[in-house]
């Protein structure tokens, strides 16, 4: 499919914004003794370890794997577990760390999962919000930034598993 790649959030602007993020993360947890941050593969990836490494706290990490949109760029509504976590979440201030979310299925889903494991805490942390695309209520407790209905790569997020080294974010632009 023909596309063209318009820059939508710099590298800089990125780093910044983590920054911010880790900082209030940093002082929201600064007492626990057991942080685990739970990324979804594969989107999360360069996230979670830029984020992981600005935090100051004991932090372990894990990950899980869900269905993605295969190779189209619409959603399905059904969220498959392909890889489940391998950590003990009991007892442990848990984060989820996610890439984008749009109809919120997927967070909804991982939510309720880890939840049935009585973790200490639960809170979600996104890059992305495309909030005008919920579809159920999702809690937000940290985002990066939100964003427009538009289909974007990069920063992790891929385009039929490409353009996921990309230091920012871009949204693509299909020519018919
Ligand atoms: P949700 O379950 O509809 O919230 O879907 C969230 C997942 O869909 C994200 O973790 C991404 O893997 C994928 N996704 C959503 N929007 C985009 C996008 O604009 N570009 C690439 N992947 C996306
Ligand atoms: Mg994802």
């Amino acid at each position: 499919m023909q596309h063209t790649l318009e820059i939508l959030i710099s590298k800089e602007e990125i780093d910044a914004r983590i920054n911010i993020l880790a900082a209030e993360i940093n002082e929201h947890y600064k007492d626990s003794k057991s942080i685990l941050l739970v990324g979804l593969l594969r989107g999360s990836a360069i996230f979670l370890a830029d984020l992981a490494r600005q935090l100051t706290g004991p932090v372990a990490l894990d990950f899980m794997a869900t269905s993605s949109y295969g190779s189209g760029t619409t959603t399905k509504g059904e969220v498959r577990i392909l890889k489940e976590f391998d950590e003990q979440i009991h007892g442990r201030d848990v984060i989820i760390v996610e890439d984008i979310i749009d109809t919120g299925n997927t967070l909804n889903k991982i939510r309720e999962m880890l939840l049935l494991r009585d973790p200490k805490s639960l809170a979600i942390c996104t890059l992305l919000n495309k909030t005008s695309r919920h579809q159920v209520d999702v809690k937000i407790d940290w985002q990066g930034f939100s964003v427009e209905n538009k289909f974007v790569v990069g920063y992790g997020i891929d385009f039929n598993q490409l353009y996921r080294n990309l230091p920012y974010i871009a949204s693509v632009n299909f020519n018919s």
